[in-house]
């Protein structure tokens, strides 16, 4: 891969021993992938940040990296969800044990210069790259939505990638950055009108089918944002989807045109309704309705307390969601509704990489395909998948 001399020098340990390392991971990243230079990104998101996926191993790196002192972001970048709710971990029963490292990880990923946004929904939040930016993100369902319906190009990086990459402010220049590898090559034809969870059971269907390849869906009626973001993240789940077209609605449906693509699939109500009723685990009532995979929009929140206004809920309810959407959701009286039913609004982590297999839940009831794929593989808990007002239960 060509390096430019102050790349080169950065290689060289000439701008510190964090840059240094960054540099290695880039350009050996670059190297595997026949990269043919590094590119200017906008905008970093950055995984691997749960002391549930991370452990003492990944705590230790982070620090030493911190330690260090010679490098730190240099463009807008965020992390990821944590494995707790930052600020009130106590009061919603996190481990304490579990709590404390994991506030020591975000500190460490603070003193790198990543803001402690703490979602993986960035774009909801301030970290909005703008059409065709080259940016280096690293949750799967965050990218599918960049790619998507952003239209800005990141390749499905991984934590210490994008890390790397908000340090030095490049990332090397191949896969989803170049125009020719943004083609799709798989026509889904849907027959039916689609609504909430019905756009997860497509992702699903679909993510299995086409795995890391690009579909193009003719859809019958518009996605909202809310739509395409329970969509990417069930393409990114079952598949390894990066990036997805949708015909009218996203930004570069046109960049091959419809015939050029040679596989045709047709999918109707029947495999939605199917796939909806595979996605549940048990038919047991829910002891926790877990709702924000990917992380709730304000909209959202709006939704569920309208749904639970006046009302007392039976089973225990979390949204999850970025301290941001929830602070304005307290300004919109949002979660004093939902608070006065008996549910919470969570900020920072998820059902995913929160510990809610030693909280004392057996089923988690969701609205997200992501999660009901998996909760039953990283928690050991089952799942119910439905709308949320088919979850939650009132006294
Ligand atoms: Fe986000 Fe957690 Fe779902 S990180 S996409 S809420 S699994």
């Amino acid at each position: 891969m060509f390096l430019t001399k102050k790349e080169q020098e950065m290689c060289d340990g000439e701008y510190g021993e964090t840059i240094r390392k960054s540099m290695d991971i880039l350009v050996a990243l670059g190297d595997i992938y026949g990269a043919s230079k590094l590119v200017d990104i906008t905008s970093a998101q950055v995984s691997g940040v749960s002391y549930k996926t991370i452990g003492d191993a990944g705590l230790e790196y982070l620090e030493d990296l911190a330690r260090d002192g010679s490098g730190k972001a240099t463009i807008n970048a965020s992390l990821n969800p944590p494995g707790t709710d930052l600020d009130n971990w106590e009061e919603l029963g996190f481990p304490r044990d579990f709590a404390i490292k994991q506030n020591q990880i975000v500190d460490a990923y603070a003193k790198l210069g990543i803001s402690k946004t703490c979602t993986c929904t960035p774009y909801l939040v301030g970290n909005v790259p703008r059409f065709r930016d080259h940016v280096s993100w690293s949750e799967s369902s965050a990218v599918a939505y960049v790619n998507s319906v952003i239209g800005a190009r990141t390749n499905r990086e991984g934590g210490p990638a994008a890390l790397a990459a908000a340090i030095v402010g490049k990332t090397p220049l191949y896969g989803f950055h170049l125009d020719e590898n943004r083609k799709a090559n798989l026509v889904v034809n849907v027959s039916t009108e689609l609504k909430g969870a019905d756009f997860g059971a497509l992702g699903y269907i679909i993510g299995k089918v086409v795995g890391g390849g690009i579909p193009y869906f003719k859809l019958q009626n518009t996605p909202n944002n809310n739509d395409l973001k329970t969509l990417g993240a069930a393409l990114a789940s079952s598949g390894s989807v990066a990036l997805y077209h949708i015909e009218d609605v996203t930004p570069e449906f046109n960049l091959n045109s419809e015939d050029e693509i040679e596989d045709i699939m047709f999918i109707s109500d029947k495999e939605i309704s199917e796939t909806r009723q595979k996605l549940s685990t048990t038919d047991k009532t829910p002891d926790l309705i877990c709702l924000g995979c990917p992380h709730a929009s304000l909209e959202e929140i709006k939704q569920v307390a309208t749904i639970v206004e006046g009302k007392t809920i039976k089973n225990k309810l979390w949204i999850c969601t970025s301290v941001s959407v929830k602070a304005t959701a307290d300004r919109m009286g949002y979660t004093q509704t939902i608070e006065a039913a008996g549910g919470n609004v969570v900020c920072d982590t998820c059902m995913v990489v929160a510990p809610i297999e030693e909280m004392g839940f057996e089923v988690i009831g969701v609205n997200s395909a992501k999660a009901a794929n998996y909760v039953p593989s990283m928690c050991g808990l089952d799942v119910v998948y439905n709308d949320v007002e088919n979850l939650i239960h009132f006294e």
